[in-house]
């Protein structure tokens, strides 16, 4: 069990129908000060109101900080923008779980142990060729991720820190493993196996990518880019699908099954396959001289339009993890030669008309993660149904963090929120011939 970091920080004071309730306040190390209702319900008998969490704390955690007034993101204290240009997402990986940057030694440890846990029991493919063709690779990933459970008995005890470990380490190592083979799966390719001597990202490119016919060498720009996209996408503090992850390990659900919960959630419009919709948008302008029309109808609410890839709930500020994405869009379209690519050139006249309007600067709309990071998917040669699955395998790491952090936590309990009732108050069963 890890100790609390969490500090006194004063009283705050609430009166109900004239009288006084002390409630104390509590900080973290960066961020706004919390106030404690614990016992507000024992003590005053109400409870409070806050669909969607926006005001709410769930946790304590010391993984991921996000300022999003500023424009910040730090993993473990390390701003994400120094991350995306010095760091692999396997050293990311480490940080997540661990909470500092290893050195060389740990590092070449880690290495190993991932790379001896990337293949999956073989019965594992026989799963796969239960689904149907044209299966959305969410839906084998939600499948397969939950029926690592039944694979891996020897890491389902979540009492056991070494069993978390273990379970911990098989995740990161097979999600790239699974999430091939159902893009494989997905097309009517035959599965690729993972290969050792290959880097984290290499050996996922290749099990993609590569068919028996013929060699499949890696290109280290395309790799570099993808590595970058798993950085910026491998944690982002309570969004809702570790929320989920978070929630379903609060009963004492094994990791597997967890994972496999956050994947479901990660699946929604709303949260994982908005990177599709702003790909989609790009598409439906089509060409630079469409762009200022296509703003004034987003600016016309009639229209029902936003402009998908701008916007988040909470950065009201330049999403830090956008600037990375534009520049390894940049240097994948430039290493294949695709710095023409008309849907390039309208993302970058919409960002730029964009910011310079006052709809967007007044409703602090800046480009997210995801105004870039579809044009870059598809350069890579993904199609658009498994960009979503990438996300699922990028974030792996951030939920086993999360899951690992709060069996941990002293005060985890399970996660069960009130509601306000609104139904029919008590009434007497009514026999059916006395029904009207
Ligand atoms: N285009 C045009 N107007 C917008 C947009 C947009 N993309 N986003 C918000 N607005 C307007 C909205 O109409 C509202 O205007 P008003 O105050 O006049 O009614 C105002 O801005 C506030 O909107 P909101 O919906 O209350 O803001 P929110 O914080 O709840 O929404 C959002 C955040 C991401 C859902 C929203 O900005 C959006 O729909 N963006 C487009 C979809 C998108 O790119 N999503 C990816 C988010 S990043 C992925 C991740 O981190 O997981």
């Amino acid at each position: 069990m890890k100790e609390s970091k969490i500090k006194p920080a004063g009283q705050a004071s609430l009166g109900i129908e004239g009288k006084n309730f002390d409630l104390p306040m509590l900080a973290g190390s960066q961020g706004p000060n919390a106030v404690d209702i614990r016992k507000l319900y024992d003590q005053a008998d109400v409870i409070t109101y806050d669909p969607g969490f926006t005001s709410t704390a769930s946790t304590e955690s010391n993984i991921t900080f996000i300022d999003g007034d500023k424009g910040v993101l730090q993993y473990r204290g390390y701003p994400i923008d120094q991350l995306a240009e010095h760091s692999s997402f396997l050293e990311t990986c480490y940080l997540l779980l661990y909470g500092d940057l290893p050195t060389a030694s740990q590092m070449e440890k880690f290495t190993y142990t991932i790379t001896r846990h990337t293949m999956v029991h073989e019965q594992l493919a026989s799963f796969f060729r239960g689904f149907r063709r044209d299966a959305h690779p969410m839906a084998i990933m939600c499948g397969v991720v939950g029926a690592l459970s039944a694979f891996y008995h020897d890491s389902t005890d979540i009492n056991d820190p070494k069993q978390r470990e273990i379970a911990s380490h098989r995740l990161v190592a097979k999600m790239p493993t699974i999430a091939a083979m159902a893009y494989k799966y997905h097309v009517g390719q035959p599965f690729v196996y993972p290969r050792n001597e290959l880097g984290y990202t290499d050996n996922f490119l290749r099990m993609c990518f590569s068919v028996p016919a013929e060699d499949y060498k890696v290109n280290k720009v395309l790799s570099k880019a993808l590595d970058t996209i798993f950085i910026l996408h491998a944690d982002h503090e309570q969004n809702a699908s570790t929320s989920t992850v978070r929630l379903a390990g609060s009963s004492g659900a094994n990791p597997f099954a967890c994972i496999a919960a956050g994947i479901a959630c990660l699946w929604g419009p709303a949260h994982g396959g908005a990177n599709e919709a702003a790909l989609k948008m790009l598409m439906e302008i089509g060409t630079v001289d469409k762009v200022p029309e296509y703003v004034k109808r987003v600016k016309d609410k009639s229209s029902g339009l936003r402009l998908m890839g701008f916007g988040h709930r909470v950065y009201k500020n330049y999403d830090p993890r956008a600037k990375a994405m534009q520049i390894q869009a940049h240097a994948v379209l430039d290493e294949l030669g695709l710095h023409d690519d008309p849907l390039l050139k309208v993302a970058i006249e919409l960002e730029r008309i964009a910011l310079q309007d006052d709809y967007f600067i007044e409703k602090k709309l800046y480009p997210n993660i995801d105004f870039y990071s579809g044009i870059t998917l598809k350069a890579l040669g993904f199609p658009t149904s498994m960009f979503t699955a990438l996300f699922a395998l990028a974030r792996t790491v951030g939920w086993i963090a999360q899951w690992k952090e709060m069996l941990e936590d002293p005060h985890q309990k399970i996660g069960r929120p009130r509601q306000i009732y609104t139904g029919p108050t008590e009434r007497a069963y009514v026999p059916m011939s006395q029904r009207k």
